[in-house]
């Protein structure tokens, strides 16, 4: 098939690309650069440097024959969007308005979605968290990522235009920007093997479900599979038919992850604290048992496997050494 990947220059944008690539499909990247990176680039695919806003997504649309878009390029900083809810709606809602209307004017036969099931369901009632579970977005962030899920199912119900939404837990891996605002794992392995004092906001108990990217990957891959089958998206009948939790349904505190990097870092300072950060949740992990049962998907690479592997990888950075060669993740040596 012939894919969009938007944001295919960014951290998990460019590992489904290199998948993509990899099952013998044919891959074209629209991304504006604005925080993913060129290297990151697999040179099997056709580049764009375009914001998904611009009125000339249209000639790609048209040009490259796009038959499935699968969605990665987006504002991430949940704090950029508290700034400037603006600004997250005009990339994250209008962005995404944009690719539609081309969708459904040239045919195009899926839609792939990077949710977040970190922010749709707010401060969740009930542990691990499922599709159905209320919804109460605390930031625009969040609020964007549902809008956009309801945008979707709008195409969906009333232009047949078939989408699977993937409610992403924390992801981590190779590539993750250890400068950006999030990604906890990066920001803390990149200090650690400096050897500079991570800071830990609040307590340090809050609980994050972390998946590794080589898993969200497979997510990507088996929603695809599922579009390509044809099922029964396009008329789902209620927003969460077509959401898949991609998590692993545990939680993990942010003073276990740090403990954990530490021993395998090799790190020997502790962490410091900081004040809690306002509007942030306490704990939120997904039950992932709908992607399971529907999707066949399962996390494969457990936490301290998947975050030895992120280490080497930024360890490997700048020094020649080891890049992204470990077994699973998918990615090439950049
Ligand atoms: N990383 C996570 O833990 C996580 C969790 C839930 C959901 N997600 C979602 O997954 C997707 C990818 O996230 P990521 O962590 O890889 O972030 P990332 O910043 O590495 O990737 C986003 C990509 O989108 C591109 N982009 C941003 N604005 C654009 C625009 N206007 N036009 C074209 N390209 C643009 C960036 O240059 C970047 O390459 C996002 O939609 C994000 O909301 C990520």
């Amino acid at each position: 098939m012939r894919v969009l990947v938007t944001g295919g220059a960014g951290f998990i944008g460019s590992h489904v690309v290199d998948a993509l690539l990899e099952e013998g499909h044919e891959v074209v990247v629209v991304d504006d650069l604005s925080s993913g990176r060129e290297e990151n680039l697999n040179p099997a695919c056709r580049f764009y440097r375009l914001d998904i806003c611009s009125p000339e997504l249209e000639r790609i649309f048209r040009g490259e024959r796009i038959e499935l878009v699968n969605h990665h390029a987006a504002q991430i900083d949940v704090r950029r969007s508290v700034a400037s809810p603006q600004e997250d709606a005009r990339i994250n809602i209008q962005g995404l308005l944009n690719l539609l209307s081309n969708c459904l004017r040239y045919g195009v036969k899926g839609f792939i979605f990077a949710s977040s099931g970190g922010v749709v369901y707010g401060e969740p009632a009930e542990l691990p968290v499922r599709e159905e579970h209320p919804k109460g977005p605390l930031s625009p962030y969040g609020v964007s990522k549902l809008s956009s899920e309801y945008y979707l199912h709008y195409y969906a119900r009333v232009h047949g235009l078939p989408y699977i939404a993937l409610r992403y837990g924390n992801i981590y891996g190779p590539r993750q920007d250890p400068h950006g605002e999030a990604g906890v794992v990066a920001i803390f392995g990149q200090k650690m093997l400096k050897g500079e004092t991570p800071t830990i906001y609040g307590d340090g108990e809050q609980l994050r479900d972390y998946v590794y990217v080589g898993d969200v990957v497979q997510a990507n891959l088996l929603a695809l599979q599922r579009l390509i089958r044809g099922s029964s998206f396009s008329s789902a009948d209620y927003l969460d038919a077509a959401a898949y939790n991609i998590g692993t349904g545990r939680g993990t505190s942010v003073n276990e992850l740090f403990r954990l990097l530490k021993g395998i870092t090799g790190y020997n300072g502790e962490a410091v604290y900081g004040p809690e950060r306002a509007g942030e949740l306490k704990k939120i992990y997904l039950h992932a048992s709908k992607a399971s049962r529907e999707l066949g998907w399962q996390p494969q690479v457990h936490l301290e496997e998947g975050l030895r592997r992120t280490v080497e990888h930024l360890a490997g950075k700048g020094t020649g050494h080891l890049r992204c060669i470990a077994a699973g993740c998918r990615a090439r040596p950049d």
